[in-house]
């Protein structure tokens, strides 16, 4: 059994996805936000899955936050640790700490558009395809080895909530995908690039 430890900020429709899809041999040890009032914080528990909030304003610096944040996935022995919305930039020694064993999933096709607003650059930038990525975590913020991407059309009339809710519906199928492919160890990283085996 291979546990999973899920970081959130927000929301949390990734982090339902993830536990909606009941991956066999995986389990969800703790969902943890960095914001108490996470909706997805209260869904985790009503399901009764351990959760923790880490409210990162009552640290004093990044690192320490990282360190509080190291000790709570630890102390659920985690096997992958998966942000899902999680709205931090981490420290090299914790992104460090979880190489080749941390996955975040971005709304935009890497490596365009790392960052914040990516459906509003995709649009005014004229793109005609955008999307999300899942990669594993490095120091460099959205660089890490992409796993998987996924691509929606950019429809002449979209605004910027039209186009994230149909890449959200992407999102939702791409990560528990992706997620269940390194439970059953399927996943190889060689430097930047990624392969995954069949079922
Ligand atoms: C998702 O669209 C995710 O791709 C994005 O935040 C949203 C969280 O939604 N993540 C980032 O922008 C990370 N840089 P959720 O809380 O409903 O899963």
């Amino acid at each position: 059994m291979k546990n999973i430890v899920i970081l959130i900020s927000g929301r949390g429709s990734n982090m339902q996805a993830i536990v909606e899809a009941a991956i066999p041999g995986a389990r969800i040890a703790a969902v943890i936000s960095n914001r108490p009032d996470a909706a997805g914080l209260a869904w985790a528990a009503e399901r009764g899955i351990a959760t923790v909030a880490l409210d990162h304003k009552q640290y004093a610096s990044r690192e320490a936050f990282d360190e509080a944040l190291a000790a709570a996935i630890d102390s659920h022995d985690a096997h992958l640790v998966v942000l899902a919305g999680f709205m931090r930039i981490l420290t090299p020694a914790f992104t460090q700490r979880y190489e080749g064993r941390m996955l975040n999933i971005h709304p935009s096709l890497l490596p365009a558009f790392t960052g914040l607003h990516t459906h509003q650059r995709a649009i005014e930038a004229g793109c005609k395809l955008a999307g999300c990525t899942v990669h594993f975590v490095t120091a460099e913020l959205d660089h890490g080895p992409i796993a998987a991407q996924a691509a929606v059309p950019v429809l002449d009339d979209d605004t910027e909530a039209t186009l994230s809710a149909r890449v959200l519906v992407e999102e939702h199928r791409l990560y528990p995908a992706v997620v269940k492919a390194f439970v059953e160890d399927r996943i190889r990283i060689e430097g930047l690039r990624v392969s995954i085996h069949n079922e």
